[in-house]
């Protein structure tokens, strides 16, 4: 598995620091706030666990789960919900969804529309890594964890062809184990 990266983009000890800095933004931002934590699988899970243990207000937490990118590189731009939220109280809640990536950012401008629609208190996107180069909807993180370049990446959560997800460091996958396919 670790042949198969190029180059760790954020170590374990830089991904602790950038989640602890985003867990006390949003403490600041959401005292007194009914705060619903979305996590978009499966991406995200591995950032999820780490960034509601440096959340210290109280908060709820559930996940949906959409596809959007078959097991190419690049989002299809079709968009399905796979599973949705246990929760049907998004009403007055102030939903913060969690994801691993925002690229073309398709994905998370359909799941926002799709929650909006439920009315929110509010509604932010939180992301630990930020492609915006690549960016084709119109969409920006209200959070940011790093920004990466225009290569593609995996590990702490993130895969390809649901591989590498368990990496505990964010890397560069080597563009020929893909470029095969
Ligand atoms: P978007 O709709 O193009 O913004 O794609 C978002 C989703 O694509 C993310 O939630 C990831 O699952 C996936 N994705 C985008 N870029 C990468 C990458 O570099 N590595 C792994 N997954 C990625
Ligand atoms: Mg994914």
């Amino acid at each position: 598995m670790l042949n198969d990266i190029e180059k760790v983009l954020l170590s374990e000890e830089q991904l602790k620091e950038i989640v602890e800095k985003l867990g006390e933004q949003i403490t600041n931002d959401y005292k007194g706030k009914k705060l619903v934590v979305v996590s978009v699988l499966k991406g995200s899970v591995v950032f999820m666990a780490d960034l509601m243990r440096a959340i210290k207000i109280p908060c709820e937490i559930d996940f949906m789960a959409v596809s959007s990118y078959g097991s190419g590189t690049e989002t299809s731009g079709i968009v399905k919900i796979i599973k949705d939220l246990d929760s049907e109280v998004v009403c007055g809640s102030d939903l913060l969804i969690v994801e691993d990536i925002l690229d073309s950012g398709k994905t998370l401008h359909y799941l926002r529309e799709v929650l909006s629609a439920r009315k929110p208190s509010s509604i932010k996107i939180c992301t630990l890594l930020d492609k915006p180069d690549r960016r084709k909807a119109p969409i920006k993180a209200d959070y940011a964890g790093a920004v990466v370049p225009d290569a593609f990446v995996v590990g702490y959560g993130l895969d390809y062809d649901e591989k590498y997800r368990n990496l505990p460091f964010v890397g560069v996958l080597k563009p020929e184990i893909y470029e095969n396919n």
